[in-house]
């Protein structure tokens, strides 16, 4: 154990375990422990409390909202980068690209509606935007909105802002590359077109969701791997449902639909189509 950390009995884990599981849907392995430890010591540590057992009562007794948000964000897990899964993005141009094509002729300004569900600190909805307005300026002119949600209030703060630390175009070309402001200072921002695109809010997936949709497309991308089966599968299914009909659902490499698959057939890899029920495209 590092000097300043906790200690953290397996009661203490298994309430841990309980509390981020009823709250967040996330399901901690064992192999988990050391990463609470770690987390949790620092929050610990800052109330001047005695224990995890100690903060884990306070919790439950102060019920204040500000310290359970908190103790959620310690323990989600927000890695991301720029075009990861790239192939997600290419799809979603050609989607989009026949989407533009057939509402040339139409009259009034086409919708078009995207969710980056879990969307960590942003570079999953500005990696949309950037692809999207890249292949499709025409867009600029459509009622298009990227909704970009995640269950920690940190990680939605800093996507807000659209600027990252300039190791974050480490491995991508020079084409992605430029896409990016690089005002010399040591960052890369996203350039305001982009921005203007998305709207992050803090949405946790085990609540109610207060959209309607439909939407086009969704991003559903290494977050259900932190839920079990039976989550996994009531989240994909309530996905479906707020899926436009033939609209997208895009899920991490590692990642399969279980239960939740009913309403979808598989059309590329990790690439899943809505099948057209009853549902409508009427908009929210
Ligand atoms: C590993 S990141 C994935 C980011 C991005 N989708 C990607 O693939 O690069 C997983 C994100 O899921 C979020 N998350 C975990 N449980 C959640 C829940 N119940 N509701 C909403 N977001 C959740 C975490 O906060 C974290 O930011």
């Amino acid at each position: 154990m590092d000097q300043g950390e906790i200690a953290l009995s397996d009661r203490e884990f298994g309430r841990v375990k309980a509390r981020v599981y009823a709250e967040a849907g996330i399901s901690l392995s064992d192999a988990k422990r050391t990463l609470v430890v770690s987390r949790l010591s620092k929050i610990v540590r800052a109330l001047d409390l005695p224990s995890i057992d100690a903060y884990l009562d306070c919790l439950e007794r102060t019920k204040s909202e500000r310290d359970a948000q908190n103790f959620i964000n310690a323990l989600t897990t927000n890695l991301t980068r720029f075009f990861r899964e790239d192939h997600h993005f290419e799809h979603l141009a050609g989607y989009v690209g026949r989407l533009v094509e057939q509402t040339r002729a139409r009259d009034g300004k086409p919708r078009l509606r995207i969710w980056s569900a879990g969307c960590s600190t942003g570079q999953e909805p500005y990696t949309i935007a950037l692809c999207l307005l890249a292949a499709r300026p025409e867009l600029r002119r459509w009622d298009f909105k990227i909704l970009a949600t995640d269950i920690d209030t940190n990680v939605i703060a800093k996507a807000s802002l659209g600027i990252y630390p300039e190791s974050e175009l480490n491995g991508l070309s020079p084409v992605r590359a430029r896409l990016f402001e690089r005002p010399g200072d040591g960052t890369i921002r996203v350039p305001m077109a982009a921005r203007a695109l998305v709207s992050f809010k803090p949405l946790n997936l085990m609540a109610a969701w207060p959209m309607k949709g439909p939407f086009d497309a969704i991003f559903c991308r290494n977050v259900a791997i932190y839920f079990d089966k039976k989550t996994q599968g009531e989240v994909f299914g309530r996905l479906g449902k707020i899926l436009a009909p033939e609209g997208f659902l895009y899920i991490g490499h590692s990642e399969n639909l279980g239960s939740g698959g009913e309403s979808f057939k598989l059309v590329g890899k990790t690439i899943y189509q809505s099948r057209p029920m009853q549902k409508t495209r009427d908009a929210a």
